[in-house]
């Protein structure tokens, strides 16, 4: 009953020139192909307005990579959901590690941008997972549900599946080192279980969790095989059209 969602999220890659001509080769090829999957691209916000207009009508859907958590006002350089909404925009990233790490995007930051998301109308992808670290230390459950408490603990339960979570394990992300299927289930496992705890039902059956981290065309259908993997969030391999159909290829 979740339908599989996978998102390319472009990183700091691609102007407006070239992110159009991906936009468009992802358009041709999509077209007429069975829409039994959900899928969005997250480029840069200097191309959004270019990939808004070129993927009109087809059904991709456009994410943001972050938004500032005001509407507007003196924060010089942010972009803020309201903007976002008004360009055409549909979803966002929020926490991606990147974020995180390098630009101090902390949980209390985090919380508010998923906030900020819901009241610009924008539908949040939030991005949760362990450090290397972490994981060694075998505090990785106890860090992605810290992650979890302290951006989705504030909000009505029916608001909880149109957020899409994303398990990216920080030392899986651009490494080329996936984790496993197994372990990837593990989390995502852990990840519903958390969510059955503290919401009804409802919430755990219908909300998606993508996994994240060196997904590619010759690892995505036994990661999407796996029970609780609803979708991929997709870094390196989205940044050409053949690799990114690939792993779409790979959830049928
Ligand atoms: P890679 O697929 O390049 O590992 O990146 C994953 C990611 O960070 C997607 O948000």
């Amino acid at each position: 009953m979740r339908r599989k969602f996978i998102v390319g999220n472009w990183k700091m890659h691609k102007g407006p020139a070239d992110a159009d001509a991906l936009a468009d080769a992802l358009k041709r090829a999509l077209a007429g192909r069975d829409a039994s999957v959900d899928v969005g691209v997250a480029p840069p916000y200097i191309s959004l307005p270019a990939v808004v207009s070129r993927l009109k009508h087809t059904g991709i859907l456009v994410a943001a990579q972050n938004l500032h958590t005001e509407q507007q006002g003196a924060f010089t350089g942010e972009v803020s959901g309201e903007m976002l909404r008004q360009a055409g925009v549909a979803y966002c990233l929020v926490g991606h590690s990147e974020r995180r790490q390098l630009f101090g995007d902390t949980d209390a930051i985090v919380e508010k941008k998923v906030h900020a998301c819901f009241r610009s109308g924008l539908l949040p992808i939030l991005c949760v997972g362990e450090l290397l670290a972490e994981r060694e230390a075998g505090q990785e459950r106890e860090v992605v549900t810290r992650q979890l408490a302290a951006a989705l603990g504030k909000l009505q339960a029916d608001q909880v599946p149109s957020v899409t979570l994303a398990y990216e394990p920080v030392w899986a992300i651009g490494t080329g080192k996936t984790a496993s299927p197994l372990q990837a289930q593990e989390m995502h496992a852990t990840i519903r279980g958390w969510l059955e705890e503290r919401f009804p039902a409802f919430v755990a059956r219908t909300t998606r969790i993508q996994y994240g981290g060196s997904v590619k065309g010759s690892n995505a259908a036994e990661l999407m095989r796996m029970p609780d993997i609803d979708g991929a969030l997709v870094g390196g391999a989205s940044l050409n059209a053949e690799d990114f159909l690939a792993i779409l290829d790979g959830c049928r």
